[in-house]
């Protein structure tokens, strides 16, 4: 089976932009790919963050990946800091890595943004530790979002960089992988949904939630009375109807939008019972795990055993390429 990667940032409970984006996906490769996914822990300290609540964030978020339907029979799951290999090949990574490379990188430029009173080295080189996760299993394929093409771009640029200076053919280019919603817009429909947007749904939200949000949420701004029509094309809405409704439901929304026969909000209440269907077993399964951390610390401690050895086996080759093998 060929190898996959992935991996989260135990920040804070997963929304749906991340579900749709990536989750989904995995869960649905994890059949036919061997699959390693990880809880990378390491790039959450890039930015502030409460150290007091990492651990329950870091069990919360493997809850989440076996509630979405990972299962740790097939799938590989893991904590990034407990296999030290990664943090290794990125030192060496980085000494191939060049600089214009980096500063091309619009996460960085984000963040940096956001968070001016901390712009530190571990944000800047953040890419060669995605590289290195990724390299470190050889793994051929990346399942993510959108935001991350830019990532694994630099990625397949920093293995072909140490392949042609220890010339070598060691490190292959890995390819990314993209689903139907990789990249949901949030609830403002001025950008992607994300965590630090505050434009999102959360997998841990009930219907009545999910409904409170959706109200708020923007459509055609020119549609101001319900007796007024609309343009589906330009409504944010009727994007996330392409990803979450029935055909027959978004002709529904559509027509009716744009002859004026359905309002918005049943336009919405037809999403939500959508979103809920996908949101609430999570929810529930999540519930139940919860109840046994002792069972997800048994599962990480595997993963990162099985995966501590693949990545000592990639980085013997590595550590003998650059003539380190005394
Ligand atoms: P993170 O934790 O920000 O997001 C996890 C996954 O969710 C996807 N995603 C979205 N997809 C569609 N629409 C959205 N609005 C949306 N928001 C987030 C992301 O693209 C991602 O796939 N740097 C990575 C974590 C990482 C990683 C890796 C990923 C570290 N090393 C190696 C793959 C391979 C990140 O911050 O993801």
């Amino acid at each position: 089976m060929k190898r996959l990667f992935s991996g989260a940032q135990p920040t804070g409970t997963l929304h749906l932009g991340n579900y749709i984006g990536a989750i989904k996906n995995w869960v649905e490769l994890q059949n036919k790919y061997d699959c390693i996914f990880s809880i990378v822990d390491l790039h959450a300290i890039t930015i502030e963050y409460n150290q007091k609540s990492m651990r329950e964030k870091i069990l919360d978020l493997a809850k989440t990946y076996i509630a979405c339907g990972i299962e740790p029979d097939k799938a590989k799951l893991f904590i990034q800091s407990q296999v030290k290999q990664h943090t290794e090949l990125m030192w060496i990574l980085s000494t191939v890595t060049p600089l214009g490379e980096l500063n091309r990188m619009t996460q960085f430029k984000d963040k940096a943004k956001q968070h001016s009173h901390n712009i530190n080295l571990g944000l800047y080189s953040y890419p060669v530790l995605q590289a290195a996760d990724i390299l470190v299993y050889k793994a051929e394929f990346v399942p993510v979002g959108e935001d991350q093409i830019q990532h694994i771009e630099i990625t397949r640029e920093i293995a072909r960089k140490f392949n042609f200076r220890f010339n070598t053919d060691y490190l292959p280019e890995p390819k990314e992988l993209l689903s139907k919603g990789a990249r949901l817009m949030g609830l403002d429909g001025d950008s992607k949904m994300s965590k630090s947007k505050n434009n999102f749904i959360g997998l841990d939200e009930d219907e009545k939630s999910i409904m409170n949000k959706l109200r708020g949420a923007k459509t055609d701004p020119a549609r101001i009375k319900r007796t007024d029509s609309g343009n589906p094309k330009i409504c944010n809405m009727f994007a996330w109807h392409k990803i979450f409704s029935s055909e027959e439901e978004q002709n529904k929304c559509s027509d009716g939008c744009k002859t004026a026969q359905i309002g918005c909000v049943d336009c919405k209440k037809i999403l939500c019972a959508n979103i809920n269907k996908i949101i609430e077993p999570i929810r529930l399964k999540k519930q139940e795990l919860d109840k046994d951390n002792d069972y997800i610390i048994d599962i990480l401690k595997n993963g990162a055993v099985k995966c501590s050895n693949i990545a000592e086996e990639t980085m013997i080759g590595v550590r003998d390429i650059l003539g380190f093998n005394i």
